[in-house]
């Protein structure tokens, strides 16, 4: 047992408490359950995640915190408070901010990630890496998403906080999230140790797209079986379950693709397939792909669908596929 480390906890918990009842039960929290609603957010959802409000003041924290005895200096070190500039003394780290409690696997509040109301900079201001937090071992949600995560051999990896809450809603209970910051290996080992695949549901942005590129080969690596969601071009899936609904989000995320058939779209949308120098560039960066793939029939397939999709007769493609294979050996 670490005394620091149980304080910490104690003050974590009761600041989550805290924001939660001053965002739900407060004029503080107006504007701000204002904004949730406007995001779709319910009650129901509100509690499950135990989200709540930071007002926009230097002290809330720091006069509650006071009162119950905690050490200020402590606090300041395990995130929740930041030190002065130009004098002596603290005050609150999140101030005018939705708060996202963020859990341990048992379910214990070790950080929080709180967004700004509307636009602003920076849109998520987290907790720093503290004795409790290491943004690397930490999944977002993972503490109330391993049932069904387990029941399922199955894991959804999201990008944000709300398109975990948004999808949770839409009755998908195994997502989980980074914290912003890319994969790493320790989560990687995590979801290894709790499932056989995961479905990689990233924004349908250029920059979700090469994120997803970029996980493939860690998830795959470990022995993960991968498929990556198609979502519509610029939509997260918080956007895309607000403006679509639950059931078409659901059949996205059933309908996920292989990794290879991802890579292939992926490279797709830098050329123009009608003309002929597109449509061989395209060809030169595809064939690689699928000549790595070990099993002649997963080759096959993808051949057969690039020979219909461009019109190319199935022989050529194999004979150059196969000459790639020989050269990759
Ligand atoms: P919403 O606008 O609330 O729907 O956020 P989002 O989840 O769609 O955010 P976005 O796609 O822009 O970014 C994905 C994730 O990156 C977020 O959930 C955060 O974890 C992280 N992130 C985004 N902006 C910031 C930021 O300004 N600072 C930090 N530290 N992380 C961020
Ligand atoms: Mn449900
Ligand atoms: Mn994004
Ligand atoms: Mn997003
Ligand atoms: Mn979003």
């Amino acid at each position: 047992r670490n005394p620091e480390k149980e304080r910490l906890f104690e003050a974590n918990e009761l600041s989550a408490k805290l924001y939660h009842f001053l965002l739900k039960n407060t004029e503080h929290g107006t504007e701000a359950m204002k904004y949730l609603r406007s995001r779709g957010m319910n009650d129901k959802l509100i509690d499950q995640f135990q989200i709540g409000y930071a007002p926009d003041r230097w002290d809330t924290l720091v006069q509650f915190l006071t009162k119950r005895s905690f050490d200020l200096k402590e606090m300041e070190k395990g995130g929740l408070l930041s030190a002065r500039h130009e004098q002596e003394g603290y005050l609150d780290r999140f101030r005018g901010r939705i708060m996202f409690p963020i859990h341990d696997r048992s379910g214990k509040v070790i950080a929080f990630a709180g967004r700004i109301l509307g636009e602003g900079q920076p849109k998520y201001l987290n907790s720093p890496e503290t004795i409790l937090f290491n943004k690397s071992r930490t999944l977002y949600n993972l503490h109330q998403a391993k049932t069904s995560i387990r029941k399922l051999r199955q894991i959804l990896l999201f990008e944000g906080y709300a398109d975990v809450i948004s999808s949770w809603e839409a009755g998908l209970h195994n997502g989980v999230a980074t914290m912003g910051t890319s994969l790493t290996e320790n989560q990687v080992a995590i979801m290894k140790s709790l499932a056989e695949e995961v479905v990689v549901v990233y924004d349908g942005d250029k920059a979700g797209m090469a994120a997803a590129l970029k996980v493939i080969p860690l998830l795959e690596g470990v022995g993960l079986r991968v498929r990556i969601a198609l979502m519509n071009e610029g939509m997260d899936p918080d956007d895309y379950i607000r403006k679509f609904g639950a059931e078409r989000f659901r059949h996205v995320v059933e309908s996920a693709v292989s990794t290879t058939k991802f890579k292939l779209i992926y490279l797709k949308k830098n050329h123009i397939l009608l003309e002929e120098d597109g449509k061989i560039a395209y060809t030169k960066e595809a064939l690689p792909i699928i000549a790595a793939l070990n099993s002649s029939t997963e080759r096959e397939v993808y051949l057969r669908e690039l020979s219909s999709e461009l019109h190319l007769s199935y022989e050529s493609l194999k004979q150059d596929c196969n000459l790639l294979r020989q050269s990759m050996m």
